[in-house]
């Protein structure tokens, strides 16, 4: 072990307080939760003064690292000129990000509406879609995440994340694909994605038969990083539009480069969205989300009713966010993504030889997960053991994520900033805790 178990006072009083002040449904991840204090680069510390390797970024968030002094230096900037306008009024910051964002997105996608999260951002895309086509059913994924309000859990398909009752009428959930626990008991390639035909069949069963939108993680981020096989969304794709419905991304967790080789996740699937939602590593973790679509879905809006964001558009984080794209362009491209990705992938694929609980390796770049089971031949989840895997890493040093329905899946996206030390150093860490999670089990 490299941590040291201690309990200070400082960290006493911390854990006291998240107790008593917030609500008891805040999920923390380990044992005993981890009270952060400071963050630089790839590093993260304690309260007690011990580092960590961050593989997992404040949930994908922080993508050029921590304190990245190209985005603090903005940031400061903006906040000195003007920390809040509002979107009553326009302010350069704004309209430049929506300006660069137009630049990077896909095919004809140009038109920003920003909000403070992903949740709105997923919110904001269903109004747009139900504007636009004058339909009112969605179809999700059932093992999708989208946020935290109402409309969001009722998109989200894993029941854990759905909290009071989210039974917002015209939310429909197809199979997942999902290939290694194949919803219908089908094996890739032969199956021909035989899921994507689902879609189908839930708009022809469940809907009225016209719908606003099919809504979809390229990559399922709190689903445990599950990867549609590539002929999937081409062929979902057209199922919507024959149905009368927009083709919504969400790039909260796979925008930003973070899948490798392309700025976006989808474009990996050759489809081009309707309207492309993203936040998190928009901004180094400065509050921000934004729903993006082409200029003639967008016009829909125009007499459609009046909106306004209080905090969208905020002028510190579109600050923050041209100053985290430039350092992106400059360090972080979405090519580096996949370099190392390539390398992160290769060592845990390795890994997966040696510890046969690792059931499954899947992700794209630096979005790789590891589904643990009991056996690799019945796949049974192992909920445990990935707790222990957990436990272990922190024991190590090293931060990672988890995810998925059943709780079994390790989840590893360090800030796109990760070079090739970075991605070792983790590699060793996590070598160290699976043998000693082999050893326990
Ligand atoms: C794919 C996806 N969409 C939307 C959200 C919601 O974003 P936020 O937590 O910023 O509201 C998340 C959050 O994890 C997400 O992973």
């Amino acid at each position: 072990m490299e941590i040291q178990k201690n309990t200070s006072a400082k960290k006493k009083e911390i854990l006291e307080k998240q107790k008593k002040y917030l609500f008891p449904n805040h999920l923390t991840y380990y044992t005993e939760p981890l009270p952060l204090e400071k963050g630089e680069g790839l590093y993260v510390w304690d309260v007690e003064g011990n580092k960590y390797l961050d593989f997992f970024a404040g949930i994908l968030v922080t993508s050029v690292g921590h304190s990245r002094p190209e985005v603090n230096r903005a940031v400061q900037e903006q906040t000195e000129k003007l920390a809040h306008a509002s979107t009553l009024y326009p302010v350069d910051s704004h309209v430049n990000l929506a300006e660069k964002l137009a630049e990077l997105a896909t095919g004809e996608i140009s038109m920003s509406y920003f909000s403070p999260s992903g949740t709105e951002a997923n919110e904001a895309a269903i109004m747009l879609a139900k504007v636009h086509t004058g339909n009112q059913e969605i179809v999700a994924l059932r093992h999708g995440y989208s946020g935290r309000s109402m409309v969001g859990m009722a998109l989200t398909g894993q029941s854990s994340w759905r909290i009071g009752g989210t039974h917002i009428s015209g939310v429909k959930h197809a199979l997942n694909p999902y290939c290694y626990r194949c919803p219908l008991k089908m094996t890739y390639p032969s199956c021909g994605a035989a899921c994507a035909e689902d879609v189908e069949e839930v708009i022809k069963t469940t809907t009225s038969g016209r719908i606003a939108a099919f809504l979809a993680e390229p990559i399922q981020g709190v689903g445990g990083y599950i990867t549609p096989p590539k002929e999937y969304f081409k062929i979902v794709k057209e199922v919507i539009q024959h149905y009368g419905g927009l083709f919504i991304s969400d790039e909260v967790q796979s925008g930003f480069g973070r899948t490798g080789n392309k700025w976006w996740g989808i474009e990996h699937w050759e489809v081009e969205p309707d309207i492309m939602t993203m936040a998190k590593g928009i901004a180094n973790g400065f509050p921000l989300g934004n729903t993006m679509t082409r200029p003639d879905i967008a016009e829909s809006t125009r007499n459609a009713g009046l909106t306004i964001s209080t905090f969208g558009g905020n002028p510190v984080a579109c600050a923050a966010s041209l100053a985290t794209i430039e350092v992106m362009e400059n360090e972080a491209h979405p090519q580096h993504v996949a370099e190392v990705g390539k390398i992160l992938r290769a060592g845990l694929e390795k890994l997966q030889e040696q510890y046969p609980f690792i059931g499954d390796v899947r992700g794209k770049g630096l979005m790789q997960a590891m589904e643990i089971v009991e056996d690799p031949a019945t796949k049974e989840p192992a909920p445990k053991q990935a707790n222990h895997i957990m436990e272990s890493c922190k024991g190590y040093g090293l931060i990672i994520g988890k995810g998925g329905l059943y709780g079994n899946t390790i989840r590893i996206a360090p800030p796109l900033t990760a070079n090739e030390e970075h991605i070792q150093e983790a590699l060793e860490k996590l070598a160290k805790a699976l043998k000693e999670v082999a050893k326990s089990a």
